[in-house]
């Protein structure tokens, strides 16, 4: 009886770590990056460039890149500005000015799989999406939107978009300046919520939040007070807004956290990295 116990016991375990094992890559082989998403206030790429506002405009003209400057003191940043101490006009209460995230990537030449994990940060302020406590996006971006490779997704955040003081139109989304779908040059962009819903769109003249054929699956969830979110995602993309992946190459990489049902620029952000695949970079996914 014993025995037999033990056997379907193993044959069960032998059937779900298959199952397992054909899903996702272990997670335990890959080591990864923790970064450190913060509060942006009020900051879009005008506020970035203008020298009297931003101490870092001259640099970046220079080619410094966001993270080359910031990459260690995001935390004492959002600290600032979700005070209001700085660029922030409308400060929300309890909010946490910075996440810390653990960014892991991995490939097995067909899709590529980004997991990312933080622990829940407090939150309590009024419900701007009421049916989603936590919303995931990044954006990839292939090298041809002039300067992304130091600025990240600050080159999609502007002042007029909707959410920001400035904005005259509540439906102006996320967009780039100079942007053509057909050569190549938008922000391909995912998003996973936590309701269940998961988007593969891009951001061009307009952000869109469908069309996209390379999301394969987006799930998430809480396990205690920690959150990991696994995207997976075809390396070839193959739809409007899919970048096309392959080994050897790097892309721009960037992503927001929506926390305690937020919308808009309510968000926590990362600054732009690089993601390699089989390449070295910022992060890199390695083949399993
Ligand atoms: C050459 C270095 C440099 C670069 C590149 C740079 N910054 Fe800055 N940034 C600064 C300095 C200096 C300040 C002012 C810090 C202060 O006043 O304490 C600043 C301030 C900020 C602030 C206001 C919060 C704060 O800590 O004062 C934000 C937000 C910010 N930078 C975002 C960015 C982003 C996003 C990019 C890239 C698009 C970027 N920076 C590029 C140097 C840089």
């Amino acid at each position: 009886m014993q025995k037999m116990l033990t056997a379907s016991a193993l044959g069960l375990a032998l059937t779900l770590g298959a199952g397992v094992a054909v899903a996702a890559p272990d997670w335990s082989k890959v080591q990864g990056r923790t970064i450190t998403v913060f509060y942006p206030g009020v900051s879009p790429i005008e506020w970035i460039t203008k020298g009297t506002d931003h101490g870092g405009a001259k640099g970046l003209s220079k080619g410094e890149s966001c993270a080359g400057c910031h990459d260690e003191e995001t935390a004492d940043m959002g600290k600032k500005m979700v005070t209001g101490q700085k660029i922030e006009p409308k400060p929300i209460a309890g909010k946490a000015g910075s996440i810390p995230v653990k960014v892991q990537a991995a490939h097995d030449g067909t899709n590529l799989y980004l997991r990312f994990s933080w622990k829940q940060p407090p939150g309590g302020a009024e419900k701007m999406d009421k049916d989603n406590q936590v919303k995931l996006a990044f954006m990839l971006e292939d090298n041809k939107i002039q300067r992304a490779e130091l600025s990240g997704c600050w080159e999609t955040c502007h002042r007029d978009a909707r959410t920001m003081p400035e904005a005259k139109d509540d439906k102006k989304t996320k967009y780039v300046t100079g942007a053509d779908v057909k050569q190549g040059a938008f922000y391909d962009l995912l998003q996973w919520t936590s309701k269940g819903a998961k988007h593969d769109g891009y951001v061009a003249d307009k952000r869109v939040m469908e069309g996209g054929k390379g999301l394969v699956e987006a799930k998430g969830e809480k396990n205690g007070d920690e959150w990991v979110v696994v995207f997976t995602r075809k390396l070839a993309g193959g739809g409007e807004g899919d970048i096309t992946m392959a080994p050897g190459k790097t892309y721009n990489f960037g992503f927001a956290i929506h926390d305690d049902y937020t919308i808009g620029r309510f968000h926590q952000v990362s600054l732009g990295y690089s993601l390699g695949i089989d390449a070295k970079a910022d992060i890199t996914a390695a083949k399993q």
